[in-house]
Formats: structure tokens, C-alpha cells, sequence
């Protein structure tokens, strides 16, 4: 079998590296890809964002699948257009993906059905959004409503901050169309849990639980980011709130999303927090985390290619896989100056010296030229250790990131600081 996997992140080597494991799979293309996939699957340099052009890459490459791994494609309904086009494909619907891509659809949905969640409203109006916020007072959450990079979200501490986060979104349009809307939520508080679940509209199967770390710098300081950071399994999340989430949001969830027509094939991903009162949802993506599924895939005992294909055939009650009882962690290296400004086209030295025993590295910003890599974008690495313990998950990681160097290379040394 021949596979094409969009996208070029992290998340994609990830992916690519996982199903080559399978004994069915012959080969794996990539597109775009990056420096590190190249290395293991053919790169094709088609945007993540073409369609017409990654159809054509499929059709002229002669692939028995596509699955397309990142939010963007799939909310501009990248799977539909394949399957129009009679290539199999998977991920799910541009309408299921509206679970990611609109964050009113999705609390509107966890309203309607019970799901719990933070309190919020929805307002397309800034006057209306900043009454609301004043009759609520701080802390608050301001969302944009669309995809704005996981950078539309201000959690604030202030009223102040938060009317000035309504200018920036509906009056300012920082996130352009994505704020269009704004979504004003009650405050919570605990740690975050990222649930990642296989989901065939039938069944819905938890995967192992991981822990993100959003922050740029230690101490959970600076921007929000895509993720610089991550371990699993969490060790907060326990069998019995595992119970609790499937009763009361996953199963739930996977039942509304077909009530309203939109049934959902593919990975969900539930961003969890598990405050005072429950389990709450923060958000839902329609997609493999980044960087979650560099410490989950390495722990998934199974066939990655199966489970994909049980899912587009609605069987994935008949797959079988597990997760090994071992401790995973990654460790990302980042571009100094993200995610705001920052240097590309910086030479990576020291990737040789990696010990393959104790760590492996997954590329998200790279590129090759002549055998040498350079970086290509904000998250470069991200340094993967899979251990019994989770100290030793860390400590392997951050072994093996010192060897690698780049100018203004910027990592966290706190990834998983209280599991140490
Ligand atoms: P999101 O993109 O919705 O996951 O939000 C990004 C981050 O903002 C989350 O990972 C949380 O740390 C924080 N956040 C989002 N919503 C809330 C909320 N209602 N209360 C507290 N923190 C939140
Ligand atoms: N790491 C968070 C995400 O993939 O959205």
C-alpha cells in the first residue's frame, strides 16, 4: 500500500514514521513535508492548502490513501473533495471539522447536549461582547471564533484586557474572518489533559492521555504556542476520570455530532480540564495533536494503518491495539523569537550525534540542502524519549536535545517539571 500524508509538521513525521511500522505499507509519501520526512517518506512540495493539487499529486502517484493530518485542510474540506474525486481518504468532513474550526458551533453543541464545558456566549457585536464582560467582571476568556492558529484566545485577568481583546478580534479583525464572532467563556481553573480518541461515528476509543505545554518560556510565561512541549500518560488522569469522560463527553459527543448530521470519522482530539467540579471541555479539534502525538503514537502498540482503515470502514470495533505501560516525552526546539518574530534558514549541527537508544527526533521546521539541515520555521525539533518511568523519559530527552545546536535555538527546561 502507498499512503500520502499531508501536511509538514511534527505531528506528520510522526505519523509517516508510525505507518511504515505496518507490515502493509510499502510506502509513505509527504506533502509538503519537511527536511526530517524527507528522510523517510518522498516529499512533494504541494501546500497543505491545495487541493486541486494534492488530488492531482494522489492520482498521479497512484496512492491507496490519503490522510490529511492538519486542521486547515480539513476545515476547507480537503477529505470531501478526495472522496469526490473517488480517492480514499482519511479525516474527517469539512462539516464534521466544524467541531475545530468554529468555536460557536462546538459550544453551541456541548450546550444543546449536556456536554460540560465553560459557560460563555456568543456575540458578532464588540458593544454587546463588552457589556457582557462587564456584567460577568475578570477573570475571563475571549475567543475568536474561527481558526486563528491557537493564538485567538485571551485568557484574562482584567476587564480592561479583556474589552481591549474584543477591539483587537471584531474591530481590529487581528484573526481576520476567524473574528467574526467572538465567544466571551467563564473562567476555569486545573490542569489540562489532551484526550486524543479514534472515532468511526460508531465507536469512539481513547487513546493514552497526554499533558501540552502551551507557553513559550518556563514557568508557563510569554505567548501561547502551538505546543513547546509534552509527556504521557498523565498522571492526573486517572481510570476513574477516564470513566467519567467517556459517560458524560466522548460518547456524548460522538452521538451529537451525528444527530446534527454531522457524524465524525476520524481522530478527536478533546482538550480537557479537570477543575474542581469535573472534567470540563476547553476545546475540540478534528486532528492528531502537535506536539501530543509525538509522545502518543511511540506508546501505541497497534497498527496505525488498520485503525485508520477500520475507521474509514466504520469496524473500529474490530481493531485491535493498545498502549504499552511505558512513560513518553518530547521536548520541542524551537527558533528563538517564536511565536512572534523569528530567524529562518539557520544550519542544525549535532543531529548525528543523537543516541537512537534513548531519544528520536521528529523534524516540524526543516529543510536539507546537501545533506545539512536548516531550520524552516518556528518549531524546529521536537526531541522524543520513550522510557519506563517518566523521569527518565525527561532526563533522556533533555540528554539528547544538548547536542543539537542552531543559532538562537530556544527550548523549555521545565517540560514535565513535576513528574521529575
Ligand atoms: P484553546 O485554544 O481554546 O485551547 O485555548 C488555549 C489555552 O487557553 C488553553 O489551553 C487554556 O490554557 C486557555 N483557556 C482556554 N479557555 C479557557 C477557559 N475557559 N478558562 C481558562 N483557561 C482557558
Ligand atoms: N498541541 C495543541 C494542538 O495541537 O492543538
Amino acid at each position: 500500500m502507498k499512503i500520502l500524508v499531508v501536511g509538514g509538521g511534527g505531528r506528520e513525521h510522526a505519523i509517516c514514521w508510525k505507518l511504515l511500522e505496518s507490515t502493509q505499507v510499502d510506502e509513505v509519501i509527504c506533502a509538503p513535508g519537511n527536511g526530517g520526512i524527507s528522510q523517510i517518506a518522498k516529499c512533494f512540495d504541494v501546500s497543505a492548502m491545495d487541493i486541486d493539487g494534492m488530488i492531482a499529486l494522489a492520482k498521479n502517484e497512484n496512492v491507496d490513501l490519503v490522510f490529511v493530518a492538519p486542521d486547515d485542510p480539513l476545515s476547507a474540506g480537503m477529505v470531501d473533495a478526495m472522496e469526490n474525486a473517488g480517492i480514499r481518504a482519511f479525516g474527517p468532513s469539512k462539516k464534521a471539522a466544524q467541531i475545530e474550526s468554529s468555536k460557536s458551533f462546538s459550544k453551541d453543541l456541548m450546550k444543546k447536549y449536556n456536554i460540560p464545558t465553560a459557560e460563555y456566549e456568543v456575540f458578532e457585536s464588540a458593544e454587546e461582547a463588552k457589556q457582557y464582560i462587564i456584567s460577568k467582571g475578570a477573570p475571563i476568556v475571549v475567543k475568536a471564533d474561527g481558526l486563528a492558529l491557537g493564538k485567538g484566545v485571551y485568557v484574562c485577568t482584567d476587564t480592561e484586557s479583556a474589552l481591549r481583546a474584543v477591539d483587537e478580534i471584531i474591530v481590529d479583525r487581528k484573526f481576520g474572518s476567524a473574528g467574526a464572532k467572538v465567544v466571551i467563556e467563564e473562567f476555569m481553573e486545573g490542569p489540562e489533559v489532551s484526550l486524543l480518541c479514534f472515532c468511526d461515528s460508531k465507536t469512539i476509543k481513547p487513546m493514552v492521555s497526554s499533558q501540552d505545554h502551551k507557553r513559550a518560556y518556563d514557568g508557563d510565561e510569554g505567548p501561547n504556542t502551538g505546543g513547546m512541549g509534552a509527556f504521557s500518560p498523565s498522571p492526573e488522569y486517572t481510570d476513574e476520570i477516564q470513566e467519567y469522560v467517556e459517560k458524560t463527553i466522548m460518547i456524548p459527543t460522538m452521538e451529537a455530532m451525528n444527530k446534527e448530521d454531522c457524524p465524525f470519522k476520524g481522530i478527536l482530539y478533546i482538550g480537557l480540564m479537570l477543575t474542581a467540579e469535573g472534567p470540563k471541555v476547553l476545546e475540540y479539534n478534528a486532528r492528531f495533536g502537535d506536539p501530543e502525538t509525538q509522545v502518543v503514537l511511540p506508546l501505541l502498540d497497534g497498527d496505525l494503518f488498520d485503525i485508520i482503515n477500520a475507521i474509514i470502514d466504520e469496524k473500529l470495533d474490530e481493531a485491535k491495539f493498545s498502549f504499552k505501560d511505558m512513560n513518553s516525552a518530547v521536548v520541542v526546539m524551537a527558533s528563538g523569537g517564536y511565536p512572534l518574530q523569528y530567524e529562518k534558514g539557520c544550519e542544525i549541527t549535532g543531529l548525528d550525534k543523537i543516541d537512537k537508544n534513548k531519544a528520536m527526533v521528529f523534524h516540524a521546521g526543516t529543510t536539507i540542502k546537501n545533506n545539512q539541515f536548516f531550520t524552516s520555521g518556528g518549531r524546529v525539533l521536537g526531541v522524543t524519549a520513550v522510557e519506563k518511568s517518566m523521569k527518565e523519559a525527561l532526563l533522556s530527552a533533555y540528554s539528547q536535545i544538548e547536542n543539537i545546536h542552531f543559532d538562537n535555538a530556544h527550548y523549555r527546561t521545565d517540560i514535565g517539571i513535576k513528574q521529575r
